[in-house]
């Protein structure tokens, strides 16, 4: 259970949510379930980020129900002494009530038995739809459960709705103490980033073999000590040409003087993400062209943070970026202007496209792509469509997002350069990202990773110290 949040703030949510079920709605968010990885050998346990959000409960077997009057009835793994041998403490559905601030509880058994009463006599059910396999199924048996009881004046929901759609937009704006979190989850993090850089360039001075599983060691030892439960996501730490390969782990290739590291870290701490990429030469010392390029994706990132503020759009920091770095491409000699033309035409045509394939943030929550629409709510119905310069498809666009205060986004810029046709060879196998995480406010956008360098000779000087 998570104890830095207080119970009533779950209990709020609960209410937020109960009052935009319609009076007889019902809701129906089941927790994330227990996988196997092989033989007797479970994955370490993550619950359900839905679940999380309206209850702060981390035990497994767990099942949550909401109606629209407000009631809130958890399920969840009974006292059983033995089972608390192996696996460790229970909360137990009498506990719960108390604890979780619920209005009753039952034994997870009870789940089958329960829900056909729960859901009689309801007009609409909602659950998570796409997300738990057999959920759907699950349902169904207990609507068929509740229709065979209609002859006798039960009244059985005739509407299934999408509960991500209300949950996904109140999670989307971070309420204080989720800002509080993710600001601690970030400082862990960029903690570990600046450990890392040190730990990289002394191991290279000390004559040692640096590989990247070192380093990925080094990010798992400041998160523990940090108090993170785990990585928010599979650590990508990429030496030399790895780092243009966008979803690459970390792995046993060398970590070379000479050539770049990528690492793309961030820790999750009482389930929150957070997601940083640094970019640093292994020894301490950007080469020239390794500086070129790193500046131009510094240039592009700063852009985008100050296009970062609330009344904008999600894309204008992208936009930004682009910008930036189609201009950059140019002038470095990586896009020549005699054969794609200018600045504008680079973007019209999505020219930068060859170095710069990703967009330039998501949102940034319980989920490390967190949940949350892209488009203005209000807008839906705004489309227009373009053909798209490379694929030919014709894209339906919508407005984007106009950015609020208590929104969290990355802002994650790069360039990664794989040897083609009319390359500079001294820009060849460089990958470069640099990504950090804000809160937007009324002003602008606060970045709350910024605990670790992100100019060049910052980084260059703590990897020297
Ligand atoms: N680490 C995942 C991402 O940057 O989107
Ligand atoms: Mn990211
Ligand atoms: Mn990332």
């Amino acid at each position: 259970m998570n104890t830095t949040v207080p119970t009533s703030l779950y209990a709020q949510r609960r209410a937020r949510l109960a009052a935009q079920l319609g009076s007889n709605g019902i809701a129906l968010i089941p927790t994330a379930p227990e996988r196997q990885r092989n033989r007797d050998s479970d994955f370490l346990y993550r619950h359900d980020s839905y679940f999380y959000y309206l209850t702060g409960f981390t035990e497994p077997n767990a099942w949550l129900v909401v109606t629209g009057d407000g009631t809130s009835t958890l399920f969840c793994q009974p006292k059983d002494l033995e089972r608390e041998i192996w696996d460790g403490y229970r909360l137990g559905p009498e506990a719960a009530v108390g604890a979780l601030a619920v209005n009753a509880a039952y034994p997870i058994t009870q789940l089958d038995q329960q829900l056909p009463k729960l859901l009689e006599n309801r007009d609409t059910v909602w659950f998570p739809f796409a997300i738990h396999p057999g959920l759907e199924q699950r349902v169904a048996g207990w609507l068929n459960q509740v229709r065979a009881r209609v002859r006798y004046g039960a009244l059985c929901p005739e509407q299934q709705r999408d509960l991500c759609a209300p949950l996904d937009e109140m999670r989307l704006f971070k309420d204080v103490h989720e800002q509080d979190v993710m600001r601690r989850a970030a400082t862990i993090s960029a903690h570990a980033h600046a450990r890392t850089m040190k730990t990289c360039a002394r191991m290279l001075r000390e004559g040692k073999d640096v590989r990247e599983y070192h380093l990925d060691a080094e990010l798992m030892h400041a998160f523990r000590m940090g108090g993170s439960q785990y990585p928010a996501y599979s650590s990508i730490v990429a030496a030399g040409a790895n780092a243009c390969v966008l979803h690459y782990r970390a792995d046993v290739a060398p970590v070379r003087a000479g050539e770049l590291v990528l690492i793309d870290a961030g820790c999750e701490l009482d389930g929150y993400a957070s997601d940083i990429t640094r970019t640093f030469p292994a020894d301490g010392r950007f080469s020239g062209p390794q500086r070129d390029l790193y500046d131009l994706v510094l240039a592009s990132q700063e852009a985008a943070v100050a296009a970062t503020r609330a009344g904008a759009r999600f894309n204008d920091p992208h936009d930004a970026t682009v910008k930036v770095l189609a201009q950059g491409l140019l002038d470095v000699g990586l896009l020549d202007a005699d054969k794609v033309g200018s600045v504008e035409d680079v973007i019209e045509k999505r020219a930068y496209f060859q170095f710069y394939m990703h967009r330039t943030g998501h949102w940034l929550g319980m989920d490390v792509h967190d949940c949350g629409s892209y488009v203005e709510p209000s807008e839906v119905g705004a489309v227009s469509e373009r053909n798209d310069p490379l694929s030919g498809e014709v894209i339906k666009n919508r407005p984007s997002r106009i950015l609020r205060p208590g929104m969290v986004l990355t802002i994650e810029p790069g360039l990664y350069v794989r040897p083609a046709e009319g390359v500079p060879e001294r820009f060849h196998h460089i990958g470069i990202r640099i990504e950090d995480d804000a809160i937007v406010t009324a002003g602008g956008c606060d970045l709350i990773t910024r605990d670790v360098p992100v100019k060049a000779s910052e980084i260059e000087s703590l990897m020297r110290a």
